[in-house]
């Protein structure tokens, strides 16, 4: 048998680590993994986008944490779980609850100064956010759509498109795109992120 070149990555066996916490042992595949989580976050999309949430309430770690926790729980037993391990991406497993903390504070002064417009604090809110890394998996996700119910609450705009493509698990142009975009909010600069958040 030769091999088969699998450009969806739908047939590629879990490994040991992605099997970790799994609560759906039917599950065999990337692409039914894919799929599972995003029906998951599918309804929590629908849940957290058409109610009314308090931002002091969005902005606090047990909502933050809660989010997660709803957005996986129907597929691992970690969801909602603080990362325990140390990661290339992410702060130290034991800075975490302090960067949320700063960054809590950074993002209500900026509401309350006007420093940034409510695009832009949304964006910086979902790219910090993934920089501390808070979980072991599923913070891309996860961030964006903290980001898109903020900017809901703040001015009642629809959410953000994200390349129009919402949970980019595979490699693809979109994706690089999309990581280009964070490596230059890395640098502060964070107009390529704003631009493809709406596009
Ligand atoms: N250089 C980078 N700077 C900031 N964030 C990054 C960088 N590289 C990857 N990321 C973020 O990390 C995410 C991947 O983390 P992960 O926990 O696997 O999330 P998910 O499972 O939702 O894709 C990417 O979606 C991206 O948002
Ligand atoms: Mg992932």
């Amino acid at each position: 048998m030769g091999i088969k070149l699998d450009y969806t990555g739908a047939q590629t066996p879990l490994d040991e680590i992605e099997i970790y916490g799994l609560k759906i042992k039917t599950i065999a595949t990337v692409g039914e993994l894919n799929e599972h989580e995003q029906n998951n976050i599918e309804e929590v999309f629908q849940w957290a986008l058409n109610r009314k949430i308090p931002v002091d309430t969005l902005l606090t770690r047990e909502w933050i944490f809660n989010m997660h926790y709803r957005m996986f729980n129907k597929v691992w037993d970690w969801a909602g779980e603080k990362r325990t391990s140390n990661k290339n991406i992410g702060v130290d497993k034991y800075a975490i609850d302090p960067a949320i903390i700063y960054l809590l504070d950074d993002i209500k002064y900026w509401i309350d100064n006007r420093t940034f417009d409510a695009v832009e604090i949304a964006i910086r809110f979902k790219h910090r956010l993934v920089t501390i890394h808070c979980f072991p998996n599923g913070n891309g996700r996860h961030a964006r759509l903290c980001a898109d119910i903020l900017i809901k609450q703040l001015t009642g705009r629809d959410s953000f498109t994200w390349g129009s493509h919402y949970s980019m698990y595979q490699e693809s142009e979109l994706r690089s795109a999309y990581i280009a975009a964070l490596k230059k909010a890395d640098t502060g600069d964070y107009k390529p992120l704003i631009e493809f958040a709406g596009s």
